[in-house]
């Protein structure tokens, strides 16, 4: 990890320890009661049926709270979710995120030549580029980091994964609100971690992750 990523890694340490402080704690049975309205298209379980409605099955709590707070303020843009989070209040979210990351994330299947090469960038990353290896924060089997709020990624479908490689890379998704940037890929350091690793993807690399990941089960 060079120094960059390494501070990086910092800071967003720190900020994802300022949210959980905030978050409130989640009530799974509550969260039951208010998760009809999100079943439509992520599912009762959190399984979505279509492959481009993540899943949030077995998604980690303070990952889970934090989309919904970031597509309330708008940090994360999508206008689906940007409706679905407005009249949500922060113990409504911990309740929502407590339900949903009861539950088991289905797995899915990889493409076997796709997920080779996706096995090698996810696990060792790509020197010749400077690409920090997916493992490091994501967990070696995919499985995230719940106290960081890093979220799994295993089983996730393909299409999901990659439609949100492309928005980071295009500086489309901001992945760390504690922080004003400003979207330019000149100064690296006001971009988020997302933002820089994605940055170093080509099209081919996001295919081979996509489908690999789709395939981790644990
Ligand atoms: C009309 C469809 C729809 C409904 C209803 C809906 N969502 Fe979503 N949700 C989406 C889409 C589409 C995305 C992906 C957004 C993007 O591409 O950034 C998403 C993303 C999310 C994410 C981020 C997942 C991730 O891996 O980053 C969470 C968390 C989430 N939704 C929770 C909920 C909750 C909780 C509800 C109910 C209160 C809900 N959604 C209702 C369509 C919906
Ligand atoms: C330095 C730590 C770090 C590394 C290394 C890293 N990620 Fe991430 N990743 C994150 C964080 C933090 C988020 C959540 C951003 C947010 O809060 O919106 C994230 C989010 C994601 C998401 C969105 C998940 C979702 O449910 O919407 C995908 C996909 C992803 N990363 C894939 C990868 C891949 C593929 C690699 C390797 C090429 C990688 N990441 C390397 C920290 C990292």
């Amino acid at each position: 990890m060079n120094k960059t990523l390494a501070a990086v890694v910092l800071m967003l340490g720190t900020a994802s320890l300022a949210h959980a402080n905030a978050m409130p704690k989640g009530d799974a049975a509550a969260g039951a009661g208010k998760a009809a309205v999100c079943a439509g298209c992520h599912g009762m379980d959190g399984n979505s049926p279509a492959p481009t409605f993540p899943k949030i099955a077995g998604q980690n709590a303070k990952y889970i709270y934090k989309q919904l707070h970031n597509f309330k303020t708008g940090a994360r843009n999508n206008p689906l979710m940007m409706g679905m989070a407005a009249p949500l209040s922060d113990q409504d979210m911990a309740d929502l995120a407590a339900y949903f990351s009861d539950k088991k994330m289905s797995g899915g299947a990889a493409n076997a030549e796709l997920a080779k090469k996706g096995e090698r960038l996810f696990r060792g990353g790509n020197k010749q580029v400077g690409l920090a290896p997916c493992a490091g924060c994501h967990g070696p089997a995919g499985e995230g980091n719940q106290y960081a709020a890093y979220p799994r990624l295993a089983g996730q479908y393909a299409d999901y994964t990659k439609a949100q490689l492309i928005a980071f890379r295009a500086a489309g998704r901001d992945d760390n609100t504690d922080v004003k940037r400003i979207h330019d890929k000149d100064k690296p350091l006001e971009l988020g971690p997302m933002q820089m690793i994605a940055a170093k993807l080509s099209d081919k690399d996001i295919d081979a992750l996509a489908s690999y990941i789709q395939g981790l089960r644990n």
